[in-house]
């Protein structure tokens, strides 16, 4: 089903797409629901139809499958019928590989989604990607290495093997103070959290535009930082099927 004039509210989609981490606990579900209503890409990806129907997404860094749990939960709106008309076509029948290197999450990113989805415990920079459609990566690149993240970005370019779209947030070093706070509150995440992982390496947002467009991307970036301190901005990649990789 296309898109309908449904009454669907971004409040109500959320809650549809939290409850399954509640069952995890009121804090898991507490988390999945604030994150997922004020984190300004969540909704950018549903308005502006970043991820097309019957896509295969791989979402790189995917933490608790948050993106996974929203697309299963658009999906299921759309096709009954409730879909803001403003919006692009939902992301239905989306097939979702996550990848996490950390078991805690991954694990809850199984229990809320159950078989919706695959989710592999791995290191984006070792494991295999599969081939994608659309590749995310939210929030992640950075807690690996420069030359790390550049030969990630090259397998992923791989995955895209009939072209597609990466989405890409990074933080903009060349934004100092907003850059600054962004790993400060990581730095605190991590040891909080217990994550084997740390923030390492940044670049400006002209240094990863860039990259990408080494590696053939047609490149388009804007702020998505809305309502926070942060620096942090999305690039999205756009690649043709002909194209092959540099
Ligand atoms: C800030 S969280 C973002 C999670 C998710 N993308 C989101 O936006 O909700 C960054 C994630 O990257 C993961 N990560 C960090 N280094 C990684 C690596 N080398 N391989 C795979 N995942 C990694 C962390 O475990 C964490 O879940």
């Amino acid at each position: 089903m296309s898109a309908t004039s449904g009454s669907l509210s971004w409040r109500a989609l959320v809650d549809k797409a939290s409850a399954p981490y509640a069952r995890g606990g009121r804090i898991a579900g507490h988390f999945a629901r604030g994150k997922l209503r004020w984190d300004p890409v969540f909704r950018h990806f549903l308005v502006h139809g970043l991820i097309a129907p019957h896509s295969r997404v791989l979402d790189i860094g995917c933490g608790r499958g948050l993106l996974a749990s929203l697309l299963q939960a658009a999906s299921h709106e759309s096709q009954s019928g409730r879909w803001p008309a403003g919006w692009a076509a939902a992301p239905h029948a989306a097939r979702f590989t996550g990848i996490d290197v950390m078991a805690s999450d991954v694990a809850r990113a199984r229990a809320a989604l159950g078989g919706g989805a695959i989710f592999v415990c791995a290191d984006m920079r070792s494991v295999a990607f599969p081939a994608a459609d659309t590749v995310v990566i939210l929030d992640a690149l950075h807690y690996i290495e420069t030359v790390e993240q550049d030969a990630v970005l090259l397998r992923v370019r791989g995955a895209l093997v009939g072209g597609g779209r990466l989405v890409l947030r990074v933080g903009d070093a060349a934004s100092r103070r907003g850059f600054a706070t962004s790993l400060w509150v990581d730095r605190i995440v991590c040891m909080l959290r217990g994550r084997g992982v740390r923030p390492r390496a940044g670049r400006t947002l002209a240094e990863w535009r860039s990259r990408l467009a080494a590696l053939g991307f047609d490149v388009a970036s804007q702020p998505m930082a809305q309502g926070t301190l942060f620096a942090n901005v999305l690039l999205v990649g756009t690649i043709g099927p002909a194209a092959s990789p540099s």
